[in-house]
């Protein structure tokens, strides 16, 4: 065997660029999937070469897939979806998941965290209102390690690769201030660009970003856009929510031509659905034939309809609780579980 051994600094120097010892020691911590030792000498622990050189091959350059869950309407199951997408792609994919709740309502991030923590993180300035009120006054500090929060989730107490940053009612009155950041002498900050600009020194760490979108497409959710690669629309299919499908898909369209980015739509997801009734099925039925934007004369294309839908079901309301006594996605989202299951391998197929 002619196998050759690294140590950490060899590794160090030979990341692209290369980095610190303290950073590889890091990556050990931080990436389960970061190769083993072969042995530990009395000099450290020592890697075959070519096995850490093909994690570092994956590793460099690392840009994760960005899906926002938006829909301009409310109650469309934004919040429940994207939730159940990040959990089941950080549980059942061990993917390294960020969770970005833009919503002021705060609805995931009490979903994902006890109440009385937010509270007191609110308190603190521990959420991203905290990120845009940096960017209004050089008196408020934001801190963006501090801010995300790891192993999230009422599912076994918090799923070690799922990490949250936060929402805040603030965000309200956050936003009304926002345009201003472009005239407070900080010309450098374009208000549209103030959380992919905090998120760089970490955004490397994460194979998902998953964002929870507010029902409006406001500065705040700009913001979330501004670095989305995917999104994802989820729609109760009767007459009055379908009709938004085709404001958000042009609304996004005009928003991609404006900064000149792409952001892929992949698809419809159907929630709410109750099977028993006439409209939901027929409804479902257009969507599946992709008619909707026939009348519309565009050349925009309406985004498939994912073969998996949710179903209406009052234990998949309940499992929003933190507070409920919920361990296992069988708890949490019961029947619905399945259909979640294959909704994200659905997503996990078309961001190939
Ligand atoms: N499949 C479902 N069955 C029953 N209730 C649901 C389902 N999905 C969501 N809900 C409930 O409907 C409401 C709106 O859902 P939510 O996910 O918060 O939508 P949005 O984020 O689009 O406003 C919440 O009270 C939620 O608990
Ligand atoms: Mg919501």
């Amino acid at each position: 065997m002619d196998q050759k051994l690294v140590g950490i600094s060899e590794i160090a120097a030979m990341a692209k660029p290369p980095v610190t010892k303290q950073a590889v020691a890091n990556w050990r911590s931080r990436y389960d999937d970061f190769p083993k030792p072969v042995q530990t000498l009395q000099s450290g622990p020592v890697w075959e070469a070519e096995v850490v050189e093909s994690w570092l091959a994956a590793k460099t350059g690392h840009s994760p897939v960005v899906i926002s869950f938006i829909n301009q309407k409310g109650g469309t199951g934004k919040t429940t979806t994207s939730i159940a997408v990040a959990e089941i792609l950080a549980k059942e994919f061990q993917k390294h998941v960020l969770f970005i709740d833009l919503d002021p309502q705060t609805n995931a991030t009490v979903n994902l965290i006890k109440e009385e923590e937010w509270r007191k993180r609110d308190q603190d300035g521990r959420t991203l209102a905290q990120l845009f009120k940096a960017k209004l006054s050089t008196e408020t500090k934001f801190d963006i390690e501090e801010t995300i929060i790891r192993g999230v989730s009422t599912i076994d107490d918090g799923i070690p690769r799922l990490e949250l940053l936060p929402s805040s009612m603030q965000l309200i009155e956050v936003q009304e201030r926002l345009p201003y950041v472009a005239l407070q002498g900080n010309y450098e900050t374009n208000p549209q660009d103030i959380l992919r600009r905090a998120l760089q020194p970490v955004i490397e760490r994460y194979d998902f970003v998953i964002i929870d979108c507010p029902p409006s497409l406001g500065l705040v959710t700009k913001n979330g856009l501004r670095f989305s690669t995917h999104y994802v629309i989820p729609v109760i299919p009767d007459i009055l929510s379908t009709w938004g499908i085709f404001q958000i898909v042009s609304r996004i369209a005009a928003f991609c031509d404006d900064i000149n980015w792409q952001i892929k739509p992949l698809g419809i997801v159907a929630t709410k659905v109750q099977a028993n009734m006439e409209l939901h099925s027929r409804i479902m039925r257009q969507l599946e034939e992709g008619r909707f934007f026939n009348e519309k004369h565009t050349d925009l294309k309406q985004p498939p309809l994912f073969k998996h839908y949710i179903k209406q079901n009052v234990h998949t309301a309940r499992g929003a609780d933190s507070n409920a006594p919920i361990r296992t996605f069988q708890q949490k989202y019961n029947l619905n579980y399945d259909n979640f299951y294959g909704l994200t391998t659905e997503i996990l197929d078309a961001c190939k």
